[in-house]
């Protein structure tokens, strides 16, 4: 039987608990699951996209059939490149729809053979977001039960000239 290989792609910076989720859920479903951290020069990061594999892949030890790995160009290149043909993201909000609707569209029409499976976080993670984590840790607020103790760690080690 083939293998079904998916790709859960994002910026995960950082990862948070709403992360977590998603992968939990999804976890079950596939073969193997390919956490795949966008290598973006543009944006300003809070952690290399190497720091962010290392991080994730430390909170996602004892996840069998699941890797972390980093990527940069078009999602499916990468896709084709590890064989999956499913791409996994999570939608908290009617207003997350648009933009993965679009670029779930655009992911098939670059590649056909590429489904996009969306799938909710639990509730009490549906407002969270790499960029209020961010900010909320920026500004000394406590992250306790939003990310990941072992990413908090790394946090709290982390010294942000703003
Ligand atoms: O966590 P994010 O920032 O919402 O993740 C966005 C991501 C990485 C899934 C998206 O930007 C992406 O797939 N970028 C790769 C470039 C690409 O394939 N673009 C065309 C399809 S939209």
């Amino acid at each position: 039987m083939t293998k079904r290989v998916a790709v859960y792609p994002g910026s995960f910076d950082p990862f948070h608990n709403g992360h977590l989720d998603i992968i939990k859920r999804c976890h079950p479903l596939f073969d193997e699951l390919i956490v795949a951290v966008l290598h973006n020069t543009e944006k300003k990061p809070l952690f290399t996209p190497e720091e962010r594999v290392a991080m994730i892949s430390e909170v996602l030890a004892g996840y069998a059939g699941c890797r972390v790995e980093t990527f940069s160009g078009l999602l499916v290149h990468f896709m084709e490149r590890v064989g999956a043909r499913t791409t996994v993201r999570g939608l908290r909000a009617v207003s997350d729809f648009e933009s993965e609707f679009q670029m779930a569209q655009m992911n098939r029409r670059l590649d056909p053979r590429v489904e996009t499976v969306f799938l909710t976080p639990k509730e009490k993670y549906s407002y969270l977001s790499s960029r209020l984590v961010k900010e909320v840790y920026l500004l000394g607020g406590d992250l306790t039960g939003l990310v990941p103790e072992k990413i908090i760690e790394k946090l709290k080690s982390r010294v942000v000239v703003v």
